[in-house]
């Protein structure tokens, strides 16, 4: 006998000596057989334990193959009911496939293709349940997600009403002390230093808040160059000042999107000043858009010369505090990331240490 299987299989046949042949076909390739003589022994044995496939005559008196098929279905619809069948009964067969039956074979029948029929029904039983763990999983994952992004919004929320009020009352009094008491040189730079920090933890919140509350999008169809433009004109004199040369390449006629702005601004903003953050010492940025015909889809690349992503780094970037600068919050791209997917877009970065990175934002165009 080969080795013991899981599944129960329940076979329903008037016919003794069909019951035993197969319950013994059955049992010699291990499997746990249940043998009924009528449809509603059958049923009552699915009600009490736990059947996985039925494998039914068609043709029993009182209630035939086809009706005992419907009894299990709306007791239980995802059980394999495979029907036994005479060559003569093929047009029944075939209207019990068409009401859900899983398979037939024919009387008299081979045992491989029997055989073969219930390995058939376990594979997709196999598949159902595979299928619901997978859903399950995924209701999880989504489930935790957002718990999570609730306590984010709390915790937020909560260090914006305690931490911002002292922070913004030792900044005021900073900038009293500076303007009050003419301080000398020693006490205006640590003056200076008090100031500086106290903006960072107030960027810090603000943008804590924002990755916490992404979700107040006012989508409006509009141009990507208009927010290139604005952002260009805002960065011009910062990349001069850095001896970094700004190359701005836009194909003409860009399909409009849907878009938030001031959300999109804020996010490329992000894109651009971590380009100049990587050239200290100077170098370029091009910024370059065009529409990708077959996806439907405007891309923005941001191409930098600077300092470039070390390959371990390249996983963790994205992730919300992950920095390497002095005075990074490590947010930014966080925050990018989820206002592009706000915006049903993609951002992609590849990047060459002591080379370059290059940054690709993809976004779909307005549908009308
Ligand atoms: N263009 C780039 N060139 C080199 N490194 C980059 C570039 N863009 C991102 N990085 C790396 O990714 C890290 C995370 O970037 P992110 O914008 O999230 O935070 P940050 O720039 O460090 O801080 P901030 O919150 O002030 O933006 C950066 O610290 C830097 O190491
Ligand atoms: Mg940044």
């Amino acid at each position: 006998m080969n080795e013991k299987k899981g599944e129960v299989i329940l076979i329903v046949d008037d016919d003794p000596y069909t019951l035993e042949s197969i319950s013994s076909l059955l049992n010699e390739h291990g499997y746990s057989v249940v043998a009924c003589g009528n449809a509603a022994d059958a049923m009552a044995k699915i009600q009490k334990n736990r059947i996985d496939i039925v494998l039914t005559d068609i043709r029993m008196p009182v209630v035939s193959g086809i009706e005992l098929l419907e009894k299990i279905h709306s007791f239980n619809s995802e059980i394999p009911v495979i029907l036994i069948t005479a060559y003569a009964e093929l047009d029944m067969a075939i209207d019990a496939i068409r009401r859900g039956a899983f398979d037939f074979i024919t009387k008299p029948y081979s045992p491989e293709y029997l055989v073969h029929a219930v390995e058939r029904a376990i594979e997709h039983n196999r598949y159902v349940r595979l299928e619901k763990e997978f859903k399950c999983m995924l209701q999880d994952s989504v489930k935790e997600k957002t718990e999570k992004l609730n306590e984010i919004e709390v915790l937020a929320a909560g260090i914006a009403h305690e931490i911002r009020n002292p922070i913004g009352n030792v900044k005021a009094a900073a900038q009293l002390c500076f303007k009050k008491y003419d301080p000398d040189e020693r006490l205006r730079t640590y003056l200076k230093i008090i100031i500086k920090n106290t903006e960072k933890v107030n960027r810090v919140i603000k943008d804590l808040l924002n990755l916490a509350k992404p979700h107040k999008a006012l989508f409006k169809r509009g141009s990507i160059d208009k927010v290139i433009n604005n952002l260009c004109d805002l960065v011009k004199a910062k990349c001069s000042k850095q001896k970094v040369l700004l190359i701005k390449r836009s194909s003409r006629r860009l399909p409009e999107i849907s878009l938030d702005e001031r959300l999109l601004e804020e996010a490329f903003l992000n894109l651009i000043l971590n380009a100049l953050d990587a050239m200290p010492k100077g170098g370029r940025l091009a910024i370059t858009t065009y529409y990708d015909y077959n996806a439907r889809e405007i891309v923005i690349s941001f191409i930098d010369s600077g300092s470039g992503i070390s390959e371990d780094n390249q996983g963790r970037i994205f992730y919300p505090f992950f920095t390497t600068k002095k005075n990074g919050t490590g947010l930014g791209l966080s925050l990018a990331l989820q206002i592009i997917e706000l915006h049903k877009g993609k951002i992609h970065i590849e990047s060459k240490l002591d080379y370059g990175t290059e940054v690709t934002v993809r976004l779909p165009a307005y549908k009308g």
